[in-house]
């Protein structure tokens, strides 16, 4: 089995992927105490944010343009609203955690993202899965996977910081995993053999 089929294989379909970034922003999100230190605050958001702007680009780059191509009404809101989400993240980016208009800037982006989130799951999902069928929406979840790949391997160090500030403890081996397969994952997509062993 080569490594394209192996990824195909192995990727949940574009709609699960997506409900699963959802969650796990959510559940990052619930971590996040007015009373934590800055340095805590500041890791939650970093991770948040990259995760949003990865799970943006590949909605943009993959699964909006799969559902434009059947209904173009749907995606017409959603692109504004990734770029308020982008808009929002450079602010909160540019404060010092210490202030309160940095916990501010946060929530307004958190409310953002888990209304526009809520229109994805209740609208847009359900409505990708009637109009494309499992077969088109496992490939287009298995070039997520690809392209999800590409993305986070130029921001692994990050990624693990983040999670280790984030989530001291045993997440931190959970951080080494993901990059360990994710450069697993790129080094099979440049050689097919890799992923034999
Ligand atoms: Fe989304
Ligand atoms: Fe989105």
């Amino acid at each position: 089995m080569n490594a394209i089929n192996a990824i195909s294989r192995l990727s949940p379909t574009a709609t699960k992927m997506i409900r699963m970034d959802h969650t796990k922003v959510v559940a990052t999100f619930h971590k996040y105490a007015l009373d934590a230190s800055p340095e805590e605050k500041r890791a939650l958001v970093n991770s948040i944010c990259v995760d949003l702007e990865i799970h943006a680009q590949l909605e943009e780059e993959i699964f909006y343009p799969a559902v434009r191509a059947v209904d173009k009404k749907e995606i017409a809101r959603s692109v504004p609203e990734h770029d308020e989400m982008r808009r929002l993240i450079g602010a909160v980016r540019a404060m010092d955690a210490s202030e309160a208009a940095f916990d501010e800037t946060f929530m307004t982006l958190m409310r953002e993202v888990l209304n526009h989130v809520a229109h994805e799951e209740t609208v847009m999902l359900p409505e990708a899965e009637r109009l494309l069928g499992n077969e088109r929406l496992s490939e287009l979840g298995a070039q997520m996977t690809r392209r999800r790949v590409e993305l986070a391997a130029p921001r692994a160090g990050e990624i693990v910081v983040n999670t280790a500030r984030a989530f001291p403890g045993a997440v931190v081996a959970g951080a080494g995993v993901l990059v360990l397969g994710a450069y697993r994952a790129t080094r099979a997509l440049r050689e097919p053999r890799a992923l034999r062993r």
